[in-house]
C-alpha cells in the first residue's frame, strides 16, 4: 500500500519506510549511485539506488517513464534543491519493482501540435496542464458551494435533445427506433431551463455539456461546458448580482483575487462606439474618437462617408513603416472595413496616406503629438466600420504590448439590440428568440424592429465573453411578435419550439438567467489564450479528435439500422 505522495515527502518524514508508486521523471548516475525522479499527480522524489543493492542491475535498466513501486527510507539530502518542495530530502531504496517499462515516448515538448493531440495522454503528464485540471475541481467546487447555499437546485437536462435556438448547426443524432429521425445535442439547455422556471424550481443552475457545429477559434471548441442558470421573478440587476457574486467568489477562492462589484455596466452602444467591440479589453486605451465633423468639409469622396472613426497611438519605437502600414490595411479589410487612413507625426511635420488632402486647420485640430499615429477608417456601415477598427485596436493592444496584465477588466455589457441584420440581409435574434425586448421598445416591434433593444447582457473581460443572458420574454402576444419579426411561420413555430409556446398557457413566471463558458473562465483564470489548454481531450480547429481517431466510418451494419445511406 502506498504510504505517501512523492510531491509531499519533506524532513518531517526523515527515517520512516515508506512505499512509493509513480513514473521515472529522470534517471542518471552519478559516481556509482542512480538517481531517480519518481513522479505523481502532487510532484517529484527523489530515490537513490545504491550499487551494494541486490535491485541495482534492474535499476540500471530502467527506463524515463516506465511505472515503478519504490520501497526506501526517507533520509536528508548532501546536496539540497531549495527549488522543490522535497528537495531536503531523498529515498534511499531498499527495494525496487518495475510495474511497467516504458518505450521513448513518440512525443516531446517541441512535437507538433497534432502529434501532441494525438497522444494527449502523454502531453497531459506535464505538470502545468495537471494544474490546470486541479483548478478546475476548485472552481466548480466553489461554484457549486456558492450555488447551493443561495437556493439553486442542480438539474440535469437530457443531451439526447431536440435542436435548439442557439444559432449554430447542431450536432445529429439518428434514432434507430424512428428511421430518418434524428435527435439533436444540445447547443445549451436553453428552453428545457425555461421550463424549470415554469416548473416552479424557482433557481437552477447545471454544469452542462454543450454542442455546437461552427468554424472553431481559439475560444471556440465544438463541444464545451456552461455554467447555466436560470432564475424567476428577479429583475434584470438583480440577476447580474447573483452572477457576479459567483465570479467574485470564484476569483477569490481560487486565485486570492479580490474583484470588485458590482462590475461596470457598458452600454452595447458605447461598447461598439468606444472600443468597436461588443466584447472591448479594456486593460488598454486606444479608445474612438468619431471624427466626421473634423474631416466633413474634405473634397474628396473619401470623407463623405456616414462614419469616420478612428485612435490614435504613441509610435515609441517607430514600428509604424509604410510596409507595416500595407500590412495592417489588409488586416482591416480582411476584417471588414473599406480602408485604413493614417497620419503620423513625426518632430512636427505629418506625414501618411491623406495628408495631401487636409489644411493646416483640420491638422491643428487633429492636433497630433510627436511620434502620434492617428489610424482613420471611414465607410457607410457604421457597425462594420466600429467593429473593422475594434479589430485592428485588439491587434495592436497585444502587438505593441499596452494590455495592463495585473488588471482584471470584468463589466457587463447591457441593452443588446434584440435583432442583427444577417449576411443575407434578413432579420434574426441577437441571443436568441426568447429574449425580452426593453420595455419601453415594446411599441417598434412591428414598426422598426432594429431599433429595438433588450435586456440582454455578457459578462466580459479580458476580451472575452465569458458568459451572456438575458430576461425572457414571458408575455404570448409580444413572443408572438417576436416571431413575426423574425419570419417563422406558426407552423414553424409549433415545430421547433411548441413545447415551451404550450407552456406558456399554463402560468408561465418572469425569469432571466446566463450561461457562462467554464473553458473560457478557466482561459482567464489560467492566463492561456487557448481553449486546447483548459480541455482535457480537445478538438483540432476541423473538430477532430485526433487521439481517438474521430470522426470515423462506421460499420454497413450499423448504418442500416439507422436507415443511413451515406452518399459522397
Ligand atoms: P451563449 O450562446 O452566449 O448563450 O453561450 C453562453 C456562453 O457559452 C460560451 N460558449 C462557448 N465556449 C466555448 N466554445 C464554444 N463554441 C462556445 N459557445 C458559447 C461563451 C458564452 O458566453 N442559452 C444561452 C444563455 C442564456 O441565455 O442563458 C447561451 O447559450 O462563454
Amino acid at each position: 500500500m502506498r504510504t505517501n505522495y512523492n510531491g509531499e515527502l519533506t524532513k518531517e518524514n526523515l527515517g520512516q519506510q515508506v512505499k512509493l508508486f509513480g513514473w521515472v521523471n529522470k534517471i542518471r548516475k552519478l559516481g556509482g549511485l542512480i538517481f531517480i525522479d519518481l513522479r505523481d499527480t502532487s510532484g517529484i522524489s527523489q530515490i537513490v539506488v545504491k550499487p551494494e543493492t541486490s535491485f541495482y542491475d534492474l535499476a540500471q535498466s530502467i527506463t524515463n517513464e516506465s511505472v515503478l513501486e519504490v520501497d526506501g527510507v526517507v533520509v536528508l539530502r548532501e546536496n539540497p534543491n531549495l527549488k522543490i518542495k522535497t528537495g531536503e530530502i531523498e529515498v534511499n531504496a531498499t527495494d525496487i519493482k518495475v510495474l511497467s517499462k516504458a518505450e521513448a515516448l513518440p512525443i516531446d515538448k517541441n512535437s507538433s501540435d497534432e502529434n501532441k493531440l494525438k497522444y494527449r495522454y502523454l502531453d497531459l503528464r506535464r505538470e502545468e496542464l495537471q494544474d490546470t485540471f486541479k483548478t478546475k475541481t476548485k472552481v466548480l467546487e466553489v461554484v457549486r458551494n456558492y450555488f447551493n447555499k443561495n437556493r439553486f437546485v442542480e438539474c440535469e437536462t437530457p443531451i439526447l435533445c431536440k435542436s435548439t435556438p442557439e444559432g449554430a448547426r447542431d450536432y445529429l443524432v439518428p434514432s434507430r427506433v424512428f428511421n430518418g429521425e434524428f435527435y439533436a445535442l444540445p447547443q445549451s439547455p436553453q428552453i428545457l431551463k425555461q421550463l424549470l422556471m415554469v416548473a416552479g424550481f424557482d433557481r437552477y443552475y447545471q454544469i452542462a455539456k454543450c454542442f455546437r457545429d461552427e468554424d472553431l477559434r481559439a475560444d471556440r471548441q465544438p463541444e464545451f461546458t456552461q455554467i447555466d442558470v436560470e432564475m424567476s421573478f428577479m429583475e434584470q440587476d438583480e440577476i447580474l448580482t447573483v452572477l457576479e457574486g459567483m465570479i467574485k467568489e470564484v476569483f477569490d477562492k481560487v486565485l486570492g483575487v479580490k474583484l470588485v462589484t458590482p462590475f461596470p455596466r457598458m452600454k452595447w452602444d458605447d461598447a461598439i462606439y468606444n472600443y468597436g467591440s461588443d466584447k472591448p479589453d479594456t486593460r488598454f486605451g486606444l479608445k474612438f474618437e468619431h471624427l466626421e465633423d473634423v474631416f466633413k468639409d474634405v473634397d474628396s469622396p473619401l470623407f463623405n462617408s456616414k462614419t469616420i472613426v478612428g485612435f490614435r497611438v504613441a509610435d515609441i519605437n517607430n514600428v509604424f513603416t509604410r510596409k507595416k502600414f500595407d500590412e495592417l490595411t489588409e488586416f482591416i479589410k480582411h476584417h471588414g472595413g473599406s480602408n485604413l487612413l493614417y497620419l503620423k507625426n513625426q518632430a512636427g511635420t505629418v506625414s501618411g496616406s491623406i495628408v495631401k488632402l487636409l489644411n493646416d486647420d483640420i491638422l491643428s485640430k487633429l492636433n497630433l503629438a510627436d511620434k502620434e499615429v492617428l489610424f482613420l477608417t471611414t465607410g457607410d456601415n457604421y457597425l462594420k466600420s466600429c467593429n473593422a477598427l475594434g479589430s485592428l485596436r485588439k491587434r495592436l493592444g497585444e502587438e505593441l504590448d499596452l494590455i495592463d496584465k495585473n488588471m482584471y477588466d470584468f463589466k457587463w455589457v447591457v441593452e443588446f439590440p434584440l435583432f442583427e441584420l444577417a449576411q443575407d440581409g434578413s432579420i434574426t435574434s441577437s441571443h436568441h428568440p426568447f429574449t425580452r425586448p426593453l420595455k419601453e421598445h415594446e411599441k417598434f416591434l412591428l414598426t422598426d424592429p432594429l431599433k429595438v433593444y433588450s435586456y440582454a447582457y455578457d459578462m466580459v473581460a479580458f476580451g472575452y465573453e465569458l458568459g451572456g443572458g438575458s430576461l425572457r420574454i414571458y408575455d404570448r402576444d409580444i413572443q408572438s411578435k417576436v416571431f413575426q419579426v423574425l419570419n417563422i411561420s406558426k407552423e414553424d413555430q409549433m415545430a421547433k419550439f411548441g413545447y415551451l409556446l404550450d407552456a406558456m398557457k399554463y402560468g408561465f413566471p418572469p425569469h432571466g438567467g446566463a450561461a457562462f463558458g467554464l473553458e473560457r473562465l478557466m482561459m482567464v483564470l489560467t492566463g492561456r489564450d487557448n481553449i486546447r489548454d483548459v480541455i482535457l481531450f480537445p478538438k483540432t480547429t476541423t473538430a477532430q479528435d485526433l487521439m481517438l481517431d474521430c470522426p470515423s466510418s462506421v460499420d454497413e451494419a450499423q448504418l442500416k439500422e439507422l436507415g443511413i445511406k451515406v452518399d459522397l
